[in-house]
């Protein structure tokens, strides 16, 4: 069963205020739309993401979602159900997890169980027990409304892609606030599976501060290093830091023998632990022969970010007599940064010699040492 997931984040979050609307206001560094996008991308029944976008907010959505596969931005509408209905009417799956952007944070096992509802209902929705005591209120409060039986429901809701168009053809009533009503309004069954507190909605200004507070406590900083050296051979120029560098000599290697990328590239799957660039990309697989570095780095990037990390920064130092590095240092910060979806200020390179000593002062080869810093722990 082919699944997409479609993003709803064309709102003004008025009631959130903060001047910019709330799904492109940071949490830990990360605008709250691209949270929600990768904790939904991330799960292995996800096939596609897919986001609906406020006409005019196209720039603020470009910079949220820099480096994510999203293909093109859908433009929503004035209702959040006239922006569901957008996203609808250009997808194609079996399967669509309709998702609101203003729910950052997405538990793997609420998926896993939307997903497994889908086999025998034609839709399901995550839904949390009411705690409280429920009343109406006007200034003072007026008769208690029973509690039992009534439940929260949340986003992701999971549908049948050909189910829930159908139900909002036929659908004529106000505009919904989720599809569970248009799809059970059309006489289908809703499956209510277990949701998470995780998926609670930013509504207002304090679900902010909550949320900021949640995240702290799940987020550890961790530190990975990388290091790598290859040798002179044949003529330049060579590829330092995804950059053509001018230079008599050139450096050997299978791929374009990029010593700042790989050095980088280990640092990151350290960082993670998730091995090493030699296990990803062994030298003995011909696919690599000759392969620009900055695929290693990509491919890097999007196995820390699968597993859930923030790639805060990366530092690396090159050792080498020659070439000099200070004249093409921005540029390679520039090109990195790209690469892996960071801004230049998340990227630093260095450089030292050895005074004539080793293989590298001997200029017998150029090394480098790289650090990544990354957050992990979120969302198993
Ligand atoms: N949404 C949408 N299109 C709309 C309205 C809402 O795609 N015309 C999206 C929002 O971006 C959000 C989700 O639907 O991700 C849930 O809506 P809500 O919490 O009401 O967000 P806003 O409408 O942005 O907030 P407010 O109602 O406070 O203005
Ligand atoms: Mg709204």
């Amino acid at each position: 069963m082919s699944v997409t997931a479609l993003i709803v984040a064309a709102g003004k979050g008025e009631r959130a205020g903060g001047g910019l609307p709330k799904q492109y206001r940071l949490l830990a560094g990360r605008p709250v739309l691209r949270w929600a996008v990768e904790s939904l991308a991330r799960h292995p029944s996800v096939q596609a993401v897919r986001v609906v976008i406020g006409s005019g907010q196209q720039e603020l959505a470009n910079a949220a979602l820099n480096g994510m596969a999203v293909g093109e931005l859908i433009e929503g509408g004035a209702e959040r159900a006239d922006s569901v209905r957008a996203g609808l009417a250009v997808i194609d799956a079996d399967a669509v997890l309709v998702h609101d952007a203003a729910r950052p944070f997405c538990p793997g096992s609420v998926l896993d169980r939307l997903v497994a509802s889908l086999e025998f209902h034609e839709g399901a929705a995550p839904v949390l027990p009411v705690g409280d005591t429920l009343a109406r209120a006007d200034g003072t409060l007026d008769e208690a409304v029973d509690r039992n039986g009534l439940v929260r429901v949340q986003t992701p809701q999971a549908f049948r892609l050909s189910s829930l168009k159908a139900a909002y053809d036929r659908w004529s009533g106000p505009s919904p606030t989720d599809e569970t009503s248009v799809l059970r309004a059309a006489g289908m069954k809703v499956a209510a599976v277990e949701g998470d507190p995780a998926l609670e909605k930013l509504t207002r200004p304090a679900d902010f501060e909550r949320a900021e507070q949640w995240l702290a406590g799940r987020l550890a900083p961790r530190t990975g290093m990388g290091f790598d050296v290859h040798a002179f051979a044949g003529e330049g120029p060579l590829m330092l830091g995804g950059v053509e560098v001018p230079h008599e000599r050139g450096l050997s290697g299978h791929s374009d023998a990029d010593v700042v990328l790989h050095a980088i590239t280990d640092a990151l799957l350290g960082a993670a632990a998730l091995a090493d660039i030699g296990e990803h990309f062994p030298p003995s697989d011909p696919r690599w022969k000759g392969a620009p570095s900055s695929l290693f780095l990509s491919h890097a990037v999007e196995l820390v970010r699968r597993r859930g990390a923030i790639i805060d920064h990366v530092d690396c130092t090159i050792i080498a007599e020659a070439p000099k590095v200070g004249p093409h240092r921005d540029a390679m910060r520039r090109r990195i940064a790209e690469v892996a979806g960071l801004s230049i200020e998340q990227v630093s390179i260095k450089a030292t010699t050895t005074e004539g000593l080793g293989f590298a002062g001997r200029r017998e080869g150029i090394a480098a040492q790289a650090v990544a810093s990354i957050r992990m722990g979120i969302l198993k």
